[in-house]
């Protein structure tokens, strides 16, 4: 072939790590993760997590440790979820002002108030069918749930929750809990709502951590089929319509395309979810020596904030840290 000059030399960015690093577009800092924190009541130890390797629940009486050392890696946001002793068919120990949750954010608040803490809102970790409402006659119903969904909410933001997350995928979730927050004296307490949830087999291993797999049926009667896009463009308008201060779009990884799309139609900040399976996948193959786990974290993590995302929730949190600082 005779060289001519009507071609694109791209190769000149490329040449050096400086200018590599010059022209780089997208980056990852410690303070884009918000870090999923599992309190487990009445446990003495942590309890490890058979399906997600470095994930555990930790013990009440830990959680000094467990702040002390997500502080010293840099991170500046937990996501709380509680693992409850009891369990009922309302769930609950959700709404309880002594429940699990509302104790771990009073106690991160006290001793960590510089952490932004998230309350994930849901019903699944403390309903005894697994669900994430109310159920009658097999029927998960969704304006009886939305009560009892507000009511959690309030209480966590009694407990000095700075931000509270939705996730029941019951219709008017944003719009109920707001009037609630509000009423009850916080006005100012954002909602980062679980927009764009999808019936997801990638939230297998989480299931494991929260104790929270539904025991009869699934739950693609609420959660979203995988299939469409479309119904993440729904969600979104009626999420932003009332009043969703963020927006999070879940699983990450197998939903970039969403995840632009989102970004492309709201102005307010995007969080990817990369979910539990999403994790376990990358470590059972790292544990096999079968792929490089920093260089593979670190690009699924860019892609997430590359198709959109401000922020990531991610349980590989600590150890993107530790790898930012090498
Ligand atoms: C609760 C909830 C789930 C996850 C976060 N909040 C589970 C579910 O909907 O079954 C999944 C998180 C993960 O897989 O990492 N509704």
């Amino acid at each position: 072939m005779e060289m001519t000059n009507e071609f694109k030399r791209h190769r000149r960015l490329r040449q050096t790590p400086s200018i590599r690093s010059m022209v780089r577009e997208t980056h990852l800092h410690p303070e884009d993760f918000i870090f999923p924190l599992f309190v487990v009541e009445g446990a003495k130890t942590n309890n490890d997590v058979a399906s997600m390797p470095g994930v555990y629940q930790v013990a009440f009486d830990n959680l000094k440790e467990e702040l002390d050392e997500i502080v010293g890696l840099g991170l500046t946001s937990v996501i709380v979820f509680g693992v409850p002793k009891e369990k009922d068919p309302y769930g609950k120990e959700a709404y309880n002002e002594q429940g699990i949750v509302q104790k771990s954010i009073r106690f991160i608040k006290d001793y960590a108030p510089q952490l932004t803490v998230i309350a994930d809102t849901c019903l699944c970790q403390y309903t005894d069918h697994g669900h994430c409402g109310v159920v009658r006659e097999g029927v998960i119903e969704n304006d009886a749930s939305l009560e009892l969904l507000a009511k959690t909410a309030v209480t966590q933001a009694g407990a000095g929750a700075d931000i509270i997350a939705p996730s029941n995928m019951m219709d008017g979730f944003v719009s109920h809990i707001r009037e609630e927050l509000d009423e009850s004296g916080y006005p100012h307490v954002p909602i980062m709502s679980y927009a764009v949830k999808y019936a997801s087999a990638f939230y297998g291993p989480f299931r494991d951590a929260a104790h929270s797999t539904p025991q009869f049926g699934d739950r693609k009667t609420y959660q979203m089929d995988p299939a469409n896009r479309m119904e993440a463009k729904r969600e979104v308008e009626s999420d932003l319509a009332e009043g969703a201060d963020f927006l999070i779009v879940k699983p990450a990884l197998s939903y970039l395309d969403i995840m632009r799309e989102t970004r492309e139609v709201s102005n307010v900040p995007i969080v990817a979810y990369n979910v539990s399976g999403e994790y376990s996948m990358i470590k059972a193959a790292a544990e096999q020596g079968w792929v490089d786990e920093k260089a593979i974290v670190s690009e699924k993590l860019l892609s997430m904030k590359r198709a959109g995302a401000d922020m990531i929730v991610t349980y590989h949190a600590k150890d993107m840290a530790k790898w930012l600082k090498e």
